[in-house]
């Protein structure tokens, strides 16, 4: 009998907490190998720690680990095709890379994309994101995923990217996208991925959400040195981790709309009309407020949900 029961985690973004939060959730429910696909850094602070953590995983457990499109940037930046440099752009990523020892590098460098593997007694594809092109996302209900159904060869793709979770089913197929370990976009602060029985060919999904030590994350954020490196930026995705919305992706295209994408004037600008609030203590009071659920902050609000405006 071939009966496993397996952890997806996707979009990690060296969230160290919530990745030992999921770990520990998927340890209390048996997991006994382990899939990984991709984004495992940049954006937060705990680089070494969530590669360290994952190394001991790998080492521990049956586990299958695809590269993300952030993994490949940090390849680039090492083949010299694309720099990083100090300031809310690209310094988030040049944190990231300065981080890295050889050996991962070496180990971004062995990874694939997307692969189909056998779990339960089943094939099943894996992939970071869209097959043919890893920066495309889709959604249950748009137009892409109707492409990727017609292209799957099995019954079942795990697929991540998207940092939101959902199961979504067709003809027979299922794509499961287990969501964001360290920052997702479900709305909620809480870490996701998702859990899989598979037994002789059949299968069983469960999507998890898990609290963490939200403030930690936050803390190492101003301690670590990536928010100088990265001003505007690295608070930035503090707000999307708090909130579960995607705000600093709209920060970006208000500041290349507006001005120079390496002035800082201009994101410290644009920041504030979207009303982001820039201090530790006023991140800190946001994440009291979200995390507690006096403050819920839906999809139409600003951008940046500071607690200042933009959410109730
Ligand atoms: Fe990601």
């Amino acid at each position: 009998m071939d009966k496993h029961t397996v952890a997806v985690m996707s979009d990690i973004h060296s969230n160290h907490r919530a990745f030992k939060a999921c770990y520990e959730d998927a340890l209390r429910h048996g997991a006994d190998r382990f899939v990984f696909l991709g984004d495992y850094v940049s954006d937060l602070a705990q680089t070494r720690e969530t590669l360290d953590l994952l190394y001991e995983i790998r080492d521990r457990y049956p586990t299958v680990c695809l590269r993300g499109n952030r993994e490949r940037y940090m390849l680039e930046c090492e083949q010299g095709s694309v720099s990083f440099r100090p300031g809310s752009k690209s310094g988030s990523l040049l944190y990231t890379f300065e981080q890295l020892r050889p050996e991962d590098l070496a180990f971004f460098g062995a990874l694939g994309c997307f692969d189909t593997i056998r779990i339960g007694g089943m094939s099943v594809e894996v992939a970071h994101a869209f097959k043919e092109d890893d920066r495309l996302c889709f959604e249950k209900g748009d137009a892409l995923i109707g492409q990727v159904f017609d292209g799957m060869e099995t019954r079942l793709l795990l697929t991540g990217h998207s940092h939101r979770q959902y199961v979504a089913r067709r003809e027979g197929k299922t794509i499961v996208n287990p969501g964001s370990v360290g920052v997702p976009q479900d709305g909620s602060w809480l870490s996701a991925y998702a859990l899989l029985w598979a037994e002789d060919g059949q299968f069983t999904v469960r999507l998890r959400q898990v609290p963490y030590d939200i403030r930690a994350v936050i803390h190492a954020q101003f301690a670590s040195g990536l928010v100088e490196r990265s001003h505007c930026w690295g608070i930035s995705s503090l707000y999307d981790m708090i909130c579960g919305r995607e705000g600093t992706l709209r920060l970006l295209e208000a500041v290349s709309r507006h001005g120079d994408v390496y002035d800082e004037t201009v994101w410290r600008r644009e920041a504030e009309r979207m009303g982001m609030a820039f201090t530790e203590e006023e991140v800190m009071e946001v994440a009291g407020k979200i995390c507690s659920g006096t403050t819920y902050v839906t999809e139409n609000e600003a951008a940046y949900i500071t607690g200042h405006r933009g959410a109730r």
